[in-house]
């Protein structure tokens, strides 16, 4: 597969992830800014750098899918300045980040609710993602006011009566999620900032996901952090419910 992106990556990147589906859950924003005395708007703007050299870094790196979770559904519950500036701040980042895609080929879509959010970041979603539909190096989703147990009822609603198998289902929750096709199940989930929980993010396709936790928090997350969680996934033995190769020979 063709890549576009013209500086080369200082570090050996893994060899075997083309194509894998990797899930970040981008924590430690706030308690970066504030032991530096700063708001912590100030590290969600930070985390926006950190978000764009890793995105780059994957594209250079193969990965076929990046979900990156911006904005969770209960993150409505914080106070309004900050909700109100990480707003300003996604929709910014969107019409600036989108150019980025098309010079690197990378699709861009948003998964999640849109009748809450406010009707000039709805604007710059639909732009981004007009812009960037051609991407075929990387596809980029962002959630924004996402929550995976919605999704999976909503696609369940959409659904009905008869029985589904996995792969049908798999395309209810590409319709609820605005995907362009079904997505394929994250391979390795990365959540930085020290916690170790999924908090509501991409439970369905999670089932087999292997966990990279970090206690690093996403502004002082790198490049070659991400790396060495790559070539740390190639090397985890994914059995799927089965049994070692070995022992199945
Ligand atoms: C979690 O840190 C981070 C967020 C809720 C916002 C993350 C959003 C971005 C980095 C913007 C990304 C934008 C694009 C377009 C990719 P926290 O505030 O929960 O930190 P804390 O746990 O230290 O309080």
């Amino acid at each position: 597969m063709k890549r576009t992106i013209a500086v080369p990556s200082p570090l050996p990147p893994p060899t075997q992830c083309n194509g894998i589906h990797v899930g970040i859950i981008m924590d430690g924003n706030g308690r970066w800014a504030n032991a530096r005395g700063m708001i912590r708007t100030a590290g969600h703007r930070a985390g926006v750098r950190t978000a764009r050299a890793i995105v780059e870094s994957a594209t250079r790196a193969g990965v076929g899918t990046m979900t990156l979770y911006a904005f969770s559904a209960d993150n409505w519950s914080r106070p309004t300045p900050e909700v109100g500036a990480l707003m300003r701040l996604l929709r910014r980042s969107l019409l600036i980040e989108s150019k980025r895609c098309i010079e690197n080929g990378v699709r861009l879509t948003i998964v999640g609710r849109r009748d809450r959010l406010p009707s000039s970041l709805v604007s710059a979603i639909q732009e981004a993602e007009a812009a960037t539909a051609h991407g075929r190096n990387l596809h980029l989703r962002v959630a924004i006011d996402y929550s995976a147990r919605e999704s999976i009822m909503r696609a369940a609603a959409l659904a009905g009566p008869e029985p589904l198998d996995r792969e049908a289902f798999a395309r209810l929750l590409a319709q609820v999620n605005h995907d362009p096709f079904p997505i394929r199940d994250v391979d390795l989930l990365i959540r930085s900032g020290g916690e170790q929980r999924l908090s509501d993010f991409l439970l369905w396709e999670c089932a087999y996901a292997e966990l990279h936790f970090t206690r690093c928090m996403w502004p002082e997350f790198t490049e070659k952090e991400f790396l060495a969680a790559l070539s740390e996934f190639e090397v985890r033995e994914r059995r799927f419910g089965g049994v070692p190769a070995q022992a199945a020979s």
